[in-house]
């Protein structure tokens, strides 16, 4: 197994989420929030920033796949689990590791699903933005890190289920097929 060169070490990583989670505190205060975090590859990031964020805060989960055991994005969505709260009335913050192209939070329809179920306002927090593998305009809320155009793995990011584990993100060095 390739050791992936560092991108973005642990601190740094701490540093942000702390910045987000005090970001995100101050503006959900008065109202709290319901964190949707999109398994698997958020599960690493929304457990630390939930831990920086002081606003009451439910946290929740939606499944969709997009990528197969591929590298490169099918563009094919499939949800697996819807999430179990009710959202109506509620401010929902869907937690995502990575935006690429876009396609798993468009295709899915997940925020105006959640629009529809009555939630009170949907926003989005990505850790990374990967802006130049951009394919469908998506509006990010809160963004922690501009990614390069690599193939980044570690912090809950996989490559082929593996990698999710390291307490770094770093950048693989494996054959990135362009779309
Ligand atoms: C990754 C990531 C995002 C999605 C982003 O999920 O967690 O959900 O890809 O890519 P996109 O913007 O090109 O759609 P993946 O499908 O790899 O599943 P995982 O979260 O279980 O690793």
């Amino acid at each position: 197994m390739d050791v992936p060169e560092v991108l973005l070490d642990a601190d740094r990583i701490a540093r942000r989420v702390r910045e987000l989670g005090a970001e995100i505190s101050a503006d959900y205060s008065e109202t709290g929030l319901v964190v949707i975090g999109v398994l698997k590859g958020s599960f690493i990031f929304l457990a630390d920033l939930v831990r920086e964020i002081t606003a009451p805060v439910i946290v929740d989960f939606v499944s969709m796949s997009s990528y197969g055991s591929s590298t490169c994005s099918s563009g094919i969505v499939r949800v697996t689990k819807d999430p179990d709260v009710d959202v109506e009335g509620k401010h929902v913050l869907i937690v995502e590791d990575i935006v690429d192209t876009g396609w798993t939070l468009k295709m899915s329809c997940l925020a105006e699903n959640l629009q529809a179920g009555g939630a009170a306002s949907v926003r989005v927090c990505t850790l990374l933005d990967k802006p130049c593998r951009r394919k469908v305009d998506v509006h990010l809320d809160y963004v922690g890190f501009e990614a390069p155009n690599e193939f980044v793995v570690g912090y809950g990011l996989d490559f082929d289920g593996l990698y999710r584990n390291l307490p770094y993100i770093g950048v693989l060095n494996c054959e990135y097929q362009e779309d």
